[in-house]
């Protein structure tokens, strides 16, 4: 018997970009969902139309390039929300409106401030509003867990009359147990009279370290869609993440009834793509697509593998995109491998301009380093992001020294709008007197949370991947560089973090406030 078709939404770019830190621009955006094309997710959403100008465009251009995948945008119960969304939507080929409200009574009672009968008038009327501009409208309940069963089965039927395509019942806090969400669902499907005229969806987060699995248990319990970020990236613990429910579907075909029709190889450079926009790195003992989670180290399990690959490994490394054959390109290597290799990486240039700059740099680390890896790539490609996105501060040139038993000293040239600026620093390392150099041309005040540096590839010659936290006023942003030269690296992170923090964009968080 044929198998049914699970759902893949992934919300990398609007429930994962809440994550503080991660928010990305339109050029990111489109980056990614040109990814997430590729690795065939059904439905991409693409952001908050309303949240900013910025998220409004960014979710037009998605919805405008994207053919193979339908876009959505979310909206709150307003409106004015479902119509902007709408409008930003409206040139997709397949597009979706995402409307939600809370039902849990701790969030209608001190978020939304609303009594019960009036959150399933606005989710009635908000569905019946998105139905206007499109029959693919899907609605959640925020808090869906923490609901009173009675309610929420009277609002999903709700909804679903009332035209609601696809019901999510999110895992919002992460509050579930797998058992719990897999007998949560069942209920509702069997409550609900008219549940039969609608998918349903679970939109776990990972307080407990548990959203995958409370995501697999709903999938059991008959859910059709799971709403998922690649990566796991998301507020506070994260979402659901998208390789490890995909993977484990396919996996474990005995356990389920239902496949996904993603491209797997695709996954990898999909996981990498997100780090190096958001710089959220990838724990190396991650499932799927950590460092770790194909290398068979111990002397014991590397003889097992060798003999028989079954003996340890449950998926093929491949099969996700790990690249045996990882060497690509070298100093001789021409404009054209180098675009062909970046194609299979699924990175195009829309402008000859861009291509040639990465190509320059390409050069002048092939001229560094002998070998250069997809990763070398990868991050070399994202130090190259369109013009429109190009970081106001610019790194011009830096020198830094230290020796032992000297003080380490730096010297840093910036660009700041067009007009140069130096300074001279020491400090208690090459990174602080670089670092302090750089602050005191910028002046910016924000605090260093977390500063770690990654080889990309292996070999001391491997270019350091650095990723730096700021804060400031309250805002939290990451900022990545790779260099060669690990101090170099370093100053290219903390400035890509300075140009995100210091010109922000005004933006309005979907569930932060009273019914919008
Ligand atoms: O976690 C949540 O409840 C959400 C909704 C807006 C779908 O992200
Ligand atoms: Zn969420």
């Amino acid at each position: 018997m044929a198998k049914d078709r699970l759902i893949i939404f992934d919300t990398t770019l609007r429930d994962g970009e809440q994550s503080p830190g991660a928010a990305m621009t339109q050029a990111d955006k489109i980056r990614i969902a040109k990814a997430l094309e590729r690795l065939k997710v059904d439905v991409i959403e693409a952001g908050f139309p309303i949240a900013s100008p910025g998220d409004f465009e960014a979710v037009r251009a998605v919805a405008r390039m994207i053919k193979d995948c339908t876009v959505c945008g979310l909206a709150r119960t307003a409106h004015e929300d479902i119509d902007r969304a709408a409008e930003a939507l409206k040139d997709a080929r397949s597009m979706r409106i995402h409307t939600f409200i809370a039902t849990s009574p701790i969030h209608m009672k001190n978020k939304l401030r609303m009594e019960p009968e009036a959150v399933i008038e606005a989710a009635v009327s908000a569905v019946k509003r998105a139905r206007q501009h499109t029959d693919n409208v899907e609605f959640s309940a925020e808090d869906a867990s923490r609901s009173e069963m009675d309610f929420l089965c009277r609002v999903v039927e709700a909804v679903i009359a009332a035209g609601a395509t696809t019901i999510n019942l999110p895992d919002t806090v992460g509050y579930g147990l797998p058992e719990s969400i897999g007998q949560f669902f069942r209920t509702v499907i069997e409550r609900v009279p008219n549940a039969d005229k609608a998918v349903f969806s679970a939109h776990c987060h990972n307080d407990l370290g548990l959203a995958v699995g409370n995501s697999l248990a709903a999938i059991g319990a008959g859910v059709r869609q799971v709403e998922c970020t690649i990566n796991g990236l998301g507020e506070r613990a994260g979402n659901a993440s998208l390789e490890e429910i995909v993977m484990a579907v396919r996996t474990r075909q005995d356990a389920f009834n239902c496949d996904t029709r993603i491209e797997t190889s695709e996954i990898l450079n999909c996981s990498r793509l997100v780090s190096s926009i958001t710089g959220f790195p990838v724990q190396p003992n991650k499932a799927i697509v950590g460092a770790n989670a194909f290398a068979h180290e111990s002397g014991i399990h590397q003889d097992g593998v060798l003999k028989h690959r079954e003996t340890y490994e449950i998926m093929r490394a491949q099969d996700v995109g790990w690249n045996t054959n990882r060497i690509v390109l070298g100093k001789l290597s021409g404009r054209a491998a180098f675009r062909s290799r970046l194609k299979d990486l699924g990175i195009e240039f829309s402008r000859e301009q861009d291509l040639n700059e990465a190509f320059g740099r390409f050069k002048e680390l092939a001229d560094r380093k002998s070998e250069i890896y997809d990763e070398d790539l990868q991050a070399l490609v994202s130090d190259s992001a369109p013009t429109e996105t190009r970081e106001r501060i610019k790194l011009v040139a830096m020198r830094s020294e230290s020796a032992t038993g000297e003080v380490p000293f730096a010297a840093v040239t910036l660009n700041i709008d067009g007009e140069e600026r130096s300074a001279e620093e020491s400090g208690d390392g090459p990174v602080d007197a670089a670092y302090k150099a750089v602050e005191s041309i910028v002046k910016s005040g924000a605090n260093l949370q977390l500063f770690s540096v990654n080889a990309i590839t292996t070999g001391t010659d491997s270019q350091g991947e650095v990723t730096v936290r700021l804060e400031h006023a309250g805002r939290i942003v990451n900022g990545q560089g790779a260099d060669t030269d690990i101090i170099v690296a370093s100053v290219k992170a903390y400035i890509n973090a300075l140009n995100r923090i210091l010109f922000p964009v005004h933006r309005e968080h979907p569930q932060a406030r009273e019914h919008g």
